[in-house]
């Protein structure tokens, strides 16, 4: 595992792993997280792009998750927020997006059906982290080897996404999400966290045991990991010295 701590360096380690997998095969297949946290990473990408200095024309996108019962176009859906902030100004092509889609008949069904496109092959996931160690909609308790499906979502979960919707009553109680076991399957993964509230979360992710009551401490199961995060959330790691970066 690498972790690389700082504002603007950190940034700029995560926008080069991206590059570099995007050049090492034109047509890879990107996950990308929602949220706050990898905003800037985002914005770097499509600085870059503008620059003509990464090419994403070929590349194809999937979800991390997506909330249950709202459909690809509603302005609150991963899908659409994906869209407006990612794959809209990094350039990838519609065609070459499939995300989760939360108003699926058969959510259980959808499920399955992005488990059968995941295992074409992820080639680098990038994550974020919940204050609670949460990665993707994978809360508390859930199990290492768990896949694609339904979820509830904890109510810390649901108030800290509030932002996104407009009141925590329309901020839907379910999602559907790749598993941790899922994740994990990915080729090279990219974990950001930025903030003193998540501090705590990302030291016992990364020096906590392996602990299903974290399940971002899962990460420590994959070969390729690399973690960029600013000074506030490495905070625990820099008081242990336990930050490493080879
Ligand atoms: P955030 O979410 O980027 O909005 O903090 C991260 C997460 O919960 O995975």
């Amino acid at each position: 595992m690498r972790v690389v701590v700082g504002a603007d360096d950190a940034i700029a380690t995560g926008a080069n792993l991206v590059a570099e997998v995007v050049a090492a095969r034109p047509d890879a297949t990107l996950g990308f997280a929602t949220g706050a946290t990898p905003a800037p990473l985002y914005a770097e990408l499509a600085r870059r792009r503008q620059a003509g200095l990464v090419d994403f024309s070929r590349a194809h996108a999937v979800a991390l998750d997506e909330y249950l019962g709202l459909a690809p176009d509603h302005a609150d859906s991963y899908a659409h927020q994906l869209h407006r902030e990612v794959t809209g100004p990094l350039g990838i092509a519609r065609e070459h997006c499939d995300f989760l889609r939360g108003d699926a008949p058969d959510p259980d069904e959808e499920c399955v059906r992005y488990e059968r496109v995941l295992a074409r092959g992820v080639d680098l996931q990038v994550l974020g982290i919940g204050r609670n160690g949460h990665i993707a909609f994978n809360e508390p308790g859930t199990d290492v080897a768990s896949r694609t499906r339904v979820v509830q979502l904890a109510p810390s979960t649901r108030q800290a996404n509030r932002g996104l919707l407009s009141t925590l009553a329309d901020t839907p109680e379910a999602a559907l999400s790749q598993g941790v076991g899922t994740i994990l399957e990915a080729r090279r993964i990219l974990l950001i966290a930025r903030g003193a509230a998540k501090a705590e979360a990302l030291e016992r992710a990364l020096r906590g045991p392996v602990d299903p009551a974290c399940p971002a401490s899962a990460l420590q199961l994959h070969d390729d990991v690399t973690v960029i995060a600013d000074e506030e959330a490495a905070a625990g790691l820099a008081q242990a010295g336990a930050i490493r970066s080879t």
